[in-house]
């Protein structure tokens, strides 16, 4: 069925009461009400909801995303009430702690499935995923349904997540009826996904609250699974194969040690009609300017001094390059500590070669 897909804008501001009575809350809580998707902010990236423990509507998220049935999904809850009824007589000893330190916020925890979910929103899998959101437009849209959200990024299957409306209307128009605007989203990456439902706490997904941030509240190691530490897995294992995540259209090139120079000489020896650079400002203010660089296109993911800009800006920056056009993408790398952790675990993920350009630092009288 084709829809006609509106924009609507919620100021995030608003007084919690307000919000709760705005029209257009109102509007999307009817629709998810009806069995509808409705695409909605949060503070990681926007997030397409239907009614958790509906199993026609949660199938509408995989048809509309092209998402493979496989891939489990995030229930999102509004707050502690609804949080009982989705673990109802599980045993989580951990989750009184991480929930006050952390909920409302980006932190997505996996535990033992409660009969409450259907099957098709866990992929058929005995663990379920939770989250609360602190965006105040996702917690009033899920307050108002009255009912937990089953919600994956709200972009097509396998490309960069949505953080701004405009970005989920250019995946998904014409595939639903309502898409909520409530601004940029803060954070930018996706939530941190900590699962608690084997022997022992373990990160699945790095995001803002880092493992280090959750040892501290757990009082334990917090070591990574190797689904997420498996970085480097993006060699495929035939040309082609590679499984597609985060990816704009252009190719994307991660590189380290972008200095003006070996960019330079390496970006020659590619000989790339149009490519676009995504780099840091400290790089862009060494880069502009300069005549070779005089034609690419340029964007600034944010100072390496404050990580938390690169992972605002990440996705924004890989889809805008995609909306201009240019036949490769050249991404630098930021270091991997805090937040950069996920930041680059979305990068390796992006990214077809990673290019270390020390290698090009001498050839420039080559040339
Ligand atoms: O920040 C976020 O988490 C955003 C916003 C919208 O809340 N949502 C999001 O959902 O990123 P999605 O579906 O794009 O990513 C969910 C991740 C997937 O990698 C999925 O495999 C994993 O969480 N996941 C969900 N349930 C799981 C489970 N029971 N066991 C292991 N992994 C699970
Ligand atoms: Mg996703």
């Amino acid at each position: 069925m084709a829809y006609v897909t509106h924009i609507k804008k919620v100021n995030p501001d608003l007084d919690y009461k307000k919000l709760l009575n705005n029209k257009v809350i109102k509007e999307g809580a009817e629709l998810l009400k009806k069995g509808e998707v409705v695409a909605f902010p949060t503070e990681t990236v926007y997030g397409l909801g239907a009614e958790a423990n509906n199993s026609e509507a949660v199938k509408k998220i995989f048809s509309v995303k092209g998402r493979p049935a496989d891939n489990p999904l995030i229930v999102h809850i509004a707050d502690q009430k609804q949080l009982e009824k989705v673990v109802q007589g599980a045993e989580v000893p951990e989750l009184n702690k991480l929930f006050s330190a952390f909920w409302p916020g980006p932190l997505t925890v996996i535990f033992q499935r409660q009969k409450v979910i259907p099957d098709i929103t866990t992929a058929g899998l005995d663990t379920v995923a939770v989250r609360m959101p602190s965006h105040r437009v996702a917690r009033a849209l899920i307050a108002r349904a009255s009912f937990p959200l089953a919600a994956p990024s709200a972009n097509i299957s396998g490309g960069p997540s949505p953080t701004r409306a405009e970005h989920v209307y250019r995946d998904l128009k014409g595939k639903l009826s309502l898409i909520i605007d409530g601004g940029p989203c803060e954070v930018g990456v996706e939530s941190t996904v900590l699962d608690l439902s084997g022997s022992g706490p373990e990160i699945l997904r790095p995001g803002a609250i880092t493992g280090h941030d959750i040892s501290a509240v757990l009082g334990k190691p917090v070591p990574s699974s190797r689904q997420a530490e498996d970085n480097r897995a993006m060699t495929p294992p035939a040309p082609g194969m590679k499984y597609r995540h985060y990816s704009p259209a252009a190719p994307v090139i991660l590189v380290h040690n972008c200095q003006p120079d070996n960019l330079k000489n390496y970006i020659h020896s590619r000989k790339p009609k149009e490519p676009g650079l995504i780099v840091s400002t400290e790089t862009a203010q060494k880069i502009r300017g300069r005549g070779f660089f005089e034609n690419f296109k340029i964007a600034e993911m944010g100072s390496i001094k404050d990580l938390s800009q690169a992972a605002h800006n990440l996705f924004a920056c890989l889809r805008n390059m995609d909306y201009e056009g240019v036949d490769y993408i050249i991404v630098e790398a930021v270091p991997e500590k805090g937040i950069g952790r996920a930041v680059m675990n979305r990068l390796y993920k992006a990214a077809e070669e990673e290019v270390f350009l020390e290698q090009f630092d001498k050839k420039e009288g080559d040339r």
